[in-house]
C-alpha cells in the first residue's frame, strides 16, 4: 500500500494542528517535518520544538527529513521530541553507517537520503540496515519546485536492487510531486510519496490528499 505523506512545510503553521487533522482524515498515516539550517541548504524551518508540539497534537508517524550539517549532534534532541522516522542525508554524514545505527538504537525508523546529483549506489553498503530510502526529486530547501526527471531511474534502480538483494526498506521520494506525476513515481517504485504544495496550497488538503491516495492506489493496480 503507497502512503501519502504531507510535507508541513507548505501548511499553515499557525493551524498545524488543524492542517494535520484534515489529513488524517483523509487517511494519511504519516506527516513529513522538513529540519533546514541555512547551512547544509539555503533555508531555515523548523526545530525540535515544533517536532515536540506536533507530537502533543497528533498520534500520526512523525517523519523528521533531517537537511542539516552534521545530524549526530541532534539526534538526541530529535528522537526524544518522539519522532518515529528520522532520515539523514548522506551528503552530511561521513561515517553514515554509525550515524544510521544510532537512530536505530533509539528505537526509531532510520532513513538514508540522496540529493539529485548523488548515486543511489553510494548506499548500497547500507541498504540491509536501513528502515527506508528517501529520493530527492528536487534539490532540498524549498517547496514548490519542479520534479527532476532523472529521478524517476534512481527510484527504478533501487526497487531493482531490494528486489535483487531480496531486501525490505521502503522508498519514499520527496518533491515536486502532485497529481500529474503520482502515478509514474508509484510506478517506478515509490512507496511513500511526500507532498506538500500539492496538498496544503489547495482550497482542501482532504480533499488533496483523498486524491493522491487514489491515483497511487490505481497506478499498482494491474
Ligand atoms: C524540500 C523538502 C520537501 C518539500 C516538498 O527540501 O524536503 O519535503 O516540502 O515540497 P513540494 O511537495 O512542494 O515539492
Ligand atoms: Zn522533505
Amino acid at each position: 500500500m503507497v502512503e501519502i505523506a504531507p510535507s508541513i512545510l507548505a501548511a499553515n503553521f499557525s493551524r498545524l494542528g488543524e492542517e494535520i487533522a484534515a489529513v488524517k482524515a483523509a487517511g494519511a498515516r504519516i506527516i513529513h517535518v522538513d529540519v533546514m539550517d541555512g547551512h547544509f541548504v539555503p533555508n531555515i524551518t523548523i526545530g525540535p520544538p515544533v517536532v515536540a508540539a506536533l507530537r502533543k497534537a497528533t498520534d500520526l508517524l512523525l517523519d523528521c527529513h533531517l537537511m542539516i550539517a552534521e545530524p549526530d549532534r541532534y539526534l538526541d534532541a530529535f528522537v526524544s521530541t518522539g519522532a518515529d522516522m528520522i532520515s539523514v542525508h548522506q551528503e552530511t554524514c561521513p561515517h553514515l553507517d554509525r550515524t544510521l545505527n544510532a537512530i536505530r538504537a533509539a528505537g526509531v525508523e532510520c532513513g538514508a537520503v540522496v540529493n539529485p546529483a548523488t548515486p543511489v549506489s553510494t548506499l548500497n553498503e547500507v541498504l540491509p540496515l536501513v528502515d527506508f530510502v528517501l529520493v530527492m526529486s528536487v534539490n532540498p530547501g524549498f517547496g514548490g519546485q519542479k520534479f527532476i526527471p532523472y529521478s524517476l531511474e534512481k527510484i527504478r534502480q533501487l526497487a531493482a536492487r531490494r528486489a535483487e538483494e531480496k531486501l525490505n526498506f521502503r522508498i519514499e521520494v520527496d518533491g515536486g510531486i502532485g497529481l500529474d506525476n503520482v502515478a509514474e513515481v508509484v510506478r517506478a517504485g515509490a512507496d511513500i510519496i511526500v507532498a506538500g504544495t500539492s496538498v496544503f496550497q489547495t482550497p482542501s488538503p482532504q480533499e488533496a490528499v483523498t486524491q493522491l491516495r487514489q491515483a497511487a492506489a490505481l497506478a499498482v493496480a494491474p
